[in-house]
């Protein structure tokens, strides 16, 4: 088991070594504010909402709140431009490029190796099992002192199951580097999010968003869960003001509409168990995955066509069959009621 005192000798050397950017907003933020060259007179609209000014560098009120929400600390939460701006700089303090690697469960989503690329990091592959759950004993096998960081996802994106939590602990246990849980879909799930797990584990690393069940795709607003050491290294690479103050004020405001977004998973789910029994009863559908998340993936005869032929007819999900264990298979976002009937009476008259 990876210990606290460990995770110092899994970062990069000069990440370790960097001396952060400070600016004075670090040290002060109330008084004739004179520091920063911002402009003194106002922005052009929204005075109120004191656009002029550089959001908060450590956005202390939004990490309170959310970690409130995930029953942690403010000191586990770092909030980002996305999870996918978690994804990047997780890579960025652990994996040397040109030496270092990554390790991904195909079929999985698609920016850890886009991240790895960008970065020079390697990429090794443990393809998921037929069940579409991680082969821990493969995982493990092919983990070596450069293998920094193992990316897993649940639930899983494209192919919407949760993986088990049983599994999920063993490779947080037993895996010899940092086990990242990207969450992003976690409130359509029944199962808990291993952010409660967090204290026990330094090496675990879980990430969510508010662009999935919070409805908030459009601020931008992942947050990554895990223990201080790893949040701090994070805080000191990230860019000064990476969360801006319309993103924070929103995601704060979102936390008043609990009751609504609440609602909307149910909403979600409800719609998303229609669609499935729907699809297993239609003819060329040859079989429905699973689904925890607001998508799901089923297989198809010709999928490659007939995601085609839906998008002439305006309705677009997406072609999965080129991803391995995913032959023929499309994946469709739950959408408004009416949109889910125009796709199932779309899919019917192409196959029919
Ligand atoms: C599994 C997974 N993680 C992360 C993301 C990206 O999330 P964000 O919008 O927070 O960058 C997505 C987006 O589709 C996703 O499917």
């Amino acid at each position: 088991m990876t210990k606290i005192d460990d995770i110092d000798t899994l970062i990069r050397p000069n990440i370790r070594n960097l001396k952060p950017y400070r600016s004075a907003r670090d040290d002060f933020d109330k008084g004739i504010l004179l520091d920063a060259n911002e402009n003194s007179l106002g922005a052009p609209m929204r005075h109120n909402q004191n656009l002029h000014r550089y959001p908060s560098p450590t956005q202390n009120e939004l990490r309170k709140k959310i970690a409130k929400f995930r029953h942690v600390l403010m000191e586990n939460i770092f909030t980002g431009v996305g999870s996918d701006e978690a994804i990047d700089l997780l890579i960025r303090i652990f994996c040397e490029p040109g030496k270092d690697a990554i390790l991904i469960t195909p079929p999985t989503y698609g920016m850890y190796k886009v991240s790895a690329a960008i970065n020079d990091v390697k990429v090794v592959e443990s393809q998921l099992n037929r069940e579409f759950q991680p082969d821990v004993e493969s995982i493990l096998g092919k983990a070596d002192k450069n293998t920094k960081i193992l990316f897993l996802c649940s639930p899983n994106n494209p192919t919407a199951n949760d993986l088990k939590r049983t599994e999920l602990l063993k490779l947080v246990e037993l895996f010899p580097g940092i086990v990242v849980v990207d969450e992003a879909y976690i409130d359509f799930s029944e199962q808990e999010s291993m952010a409660a797990v967090v204290p026990q584990y330094p090496n675990l690393v879980v990430l969510q968003t508010f662009s999935k069940a919070f409805g908030l795709a459009g601020i931008r607003l992942g947050v990554a869960i895990s223990s201080p050491p790893v949040i701090n290294y994070m805080l000191k690479i990230k860019a000064p003001y990476n969360v801006n103050q319309l993103t924070a004020e929103t995601a704060l405001e979102a936390f008043n509409h609990m009751d609504l977004i609440n609602f909307n998973i149910d909403k979600i789910r409800e719609e998303r168990d229609y669609l499935v029994e729907q699809l297993s009863h239609a003819p060329t559908v040859e079989k429905v995955y699973p689904t925890n998340a607001n998508f799901i993936l089923f297989k198809i005869k010709d999928a490659q066509n007939i995601y085609r032929q839906l998008a002439e007819k305006g309705i677009i999900v997406r072609y999965r069959g080129n991803e391995p264990g995913c032959q023929d298979c499309l994946r469709v976002t739950v959408g408004m009621p009416n949109e889910n009937l125009r796709f199932l009476k779309t899919l019917k008259e192409i196959t029919s």
